[in-house]
């Protein structure tokens, strides 16, 4: 067999469609920032080029120039995306041994791993559906603090936000209910990054002590490039090891060297560049809103494009057709959102014919309003870590009641797992899962 490199044709095919990109990574492909040949810049650790994880020299100085610019205490640099920071932020909070952390339900994966491999204990605060139908919603403070007052000892508080449809949750009501209980709080603010510089603010400057930001999705940067941003000095002697316990030996210059380059894109650029990007998202949502969708309710990023389909009579998985035909790629779809995710590097053609595409998507008589209500929390019969750890198999969902989730389900609408590993599938969470879409589920063998 002659090999035919098929992903890279796949990739090159890709591209020949020439789609506004409306998804990650947020450089878009043509930023002027990177040089032409970024093959160049992959070199290795070498005595002028510094080493990720003991960095004393170049890293160190370009992540120190990006704190400043920041504004924060400390900035690590990840060429493992924003999974290696989370997986750092969780190693960082629990080395005092603690193991109980107050989490939200709607989490990334990778905090689930990462509890699992260090065998903690997640205690679920469930969101309140508060951003609108088709949504998971937010997690409030209040619900945190009686997490807090019930689980005093807790190694931290875990939150994500902005979630995947840019809705922001109250991180500073959080982070006061965690400074009462002098438990750091911890956010995924993988698609914040930018936050900075936007007239919604990001969470480290409303309290958190650490925020995983994954650089690549909404700023000009290569995939793979992210920050663990800390507020204090607290966490920061152990923070290398803590990144260097989960990442690889082998970083990626190019992507190291495209935060670094980020950085003074950042302070040259963002303080004209996010305004005029927060007025053509208010444009485009103005406009969708006049042809009938719906939009999150409630504090969310400003840059972010999350629309209600059903509406217009379509589903999010419809309109995201649609709009690919329309030469458009949204990043994500389910049945009743579709979510892109513009950045500075879009042009305003790019704005201009979304609109368009918007303007001309086939109407129909409004699909039934979606309503979500969650099943009662499960009982969990095994720890998080045994569940991921065993070995799984795929069941039917009517074969797998009664059995023990080896990982989560969650079905979109709503984003909520409905169950997480460890927890009993109960003919109440089947009956949900079967209702939204699952047809089969991985449990313990
Ligand atoms: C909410 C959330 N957290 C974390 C991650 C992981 O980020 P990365 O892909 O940069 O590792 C993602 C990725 O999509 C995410 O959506």
């Amino acid at each position: 067999m002659k090999p035919s490199a098929p992903l890279y044709h796949a990739l090159c095919a890709h591209l020949q469609k020439q789609r506004v990109s409306l998804h990650t990574p947020g450089h878009k492909h043509a930023h002027p920032i990177f040089p032409q040949d970024l093959s160049a810049l992959d070199l290795t650790e070498l005595p002028d080029t510094d080493s990720l994880f003991e960095a004393e020299g170049a890293i160190l100085a370009a992540e120190r120039e990006t704190a400043q610019v920041l504004g924060v205490a400390r900035t690590l640099f990840s060429a493992g995306g924003c999974t290696l920071c989370i997986q750092a932020m969780l190693r960082l909070a629990s080395m005092g041994g603690k193991r109980n952390v107050i989490a939200g339900r709607v989490l990334h994966r990778s905090a689930v791993h990462t509890m699992a491999l260090l065998g903690l204990t997640p205690v679920w605060v469930m969101p309140r559906a508060d951003a609108g139908p088709g949504l998971p919603g937010r997690v409030h403070p209040q619900d945190v603090r009686q997490a807090l007052l019930e689980h005093p000892d807790a190694a931290c508080v875990y939150v994500t936000s902005p979630d995947y449809f840019g809705v922001l949750a109250d991180i500073a009501g959080i982070a006061k209910a965690c400074q009462e209980y002098h438990v750091p709080l911890l956010v995924d603010n993988a698609h914040g990054a930018h936050l900075f510089f936007t007239s919604q603010p990001h969470p480290i400057t409303q309290g958190a002590a650490m925020t995983a930001c994954s650089a690549h999705k909404t700023l000009p940067v290569l995939t793979g490039g992210a920050w663990l941003n800390l507020a204090g000095d607290l966490f920061l002697p152990a923070a290398k090891d803590a990144m260097a316990l989960f990442g690889s030996t082998s970083p990626s210059y190019p992507v190291m060297a495209s935060l670094d380059l980020c950085t003074g894109w950042l302070h040259q650029y963002a303080t004209t560049a996010y305004p005029r990007l927060e007025g053509q998202v208010r444009q485009i949502l103005e406009r969708a809103v006049q042809l009938g969708f719906g939009i999150p309710q409630g504090p969310c990023d400003p840059t972010r494009i999350s629309l209600y389909t059903p509406p217009i009579g379509l589903t999010g998985e419809q309109t995201a057709q649609y709009l690919r035909q329309s030469g458009i790629e949204p990043e994500y779809a389910d049945a009743s959102y579709v979510v892109m995710i513009p950045t500075p590097c879009n042009s305003p053609q790019d704005f201009e014919r979304l609109e368009d595409a918007l303007q001309n998507l086939p109407r129909h008589p409004a699909l039934p309003e979606t309503s979500c209500v969650l099943p009662p929390l499960p009982p969990t019969v095994l720890s998080v870590r045994e569940a991921v750890l065993h070995p799984g198999v795929e069941l039917p969902i009517a074969q797998a009641v009664g059995k023990t989730a080896a990982c989560a389900a969650c079905p979109c609408p709503p984003g909520v797992p409905v169950v997480m590993p460890g927890e009993k599938i109960t003919p109440s969470a089947a009956e949900f899962l079967l209702a939204y879409g699952f047809s089969r589920v991985k449990v313990l063998q």
